[in-house]
């Protein structure tokens, strides 16, 4: 009888044993996935890589009349020439933010997804695009270059003659 005290006395320190064994193995591994996750929320921290919102395009002579490409891909900017000046245009439509093509032989931009025209001052002629092509500020920097500023821009064709918008000569 003793024995079986005994034995059962045994039982209940092996399941409480092994009760607080699973108990410890859970809190050790709730506490080192929530250890994993800080270090890699430290190690790959929520960082957003944007490029620069201005650059230097060059000295203003090299923009002869005209919309000059160069910075369409990188910097999704044309740099145009015209009589009075130059200014720099958002290769982003209007519409949906499909980016259009510029079109020499017709003197426009059209954009391959629904067929919005801007001309080459950007304004918007036909299509669904509810405004022109937004112009950044342009100015010339400490060397003498030609710099666009894309944090600052204007949506509206009343807004064209700030001088921010438009390096005239
Ligand atoms: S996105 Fe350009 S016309 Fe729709």
């Amino acid at each position: 009888m003793a024995e079986s005290k005994v034995g059962g006395s045994n039982d209940l320190n092996r399941r409480e044993f092994f009760s607080w064994f699973w108990m410890g193995w859970i809190t050790f591994s709730v506490a080192a996935g929530a250890i994993v996750t800080l270090l890699g929320r430290y190690l790959f921290p929520n960082v957003l890589f944007e490029k620069p919102s201005s650059f230097r395009a060059g000295p203003p002579t090299e923009f002869g009349l005209g919309v000059d490409e160069r910075f369409k891909d990188t910097q999704s900017v044309w740099i145009v020439r015209v009589p009075e000046g130059i200014y720099a245009l958002s290769t982003v439509c209007t519409h949906l933010g499909c980016t259009p093509n510029w079109l020499p032989n017709e003197s426009k931009f059209k954009c391959p997804c629904h067929g919005s025209g801007f001309r080459m001052s950007g304004l918007n002629f036909e299509g669904p695009a509810p405004r022109p092509l937004e112009r950044f500020a342009v100015s010339i920097d400490e060397t003498g270059f030609v710099k666009i500023d894309k944090s600052r821009a204007i949506r509206f064709a009343n807004q064209w003659s700030d001088p921010d918008f438009l390096l005239r000569g």
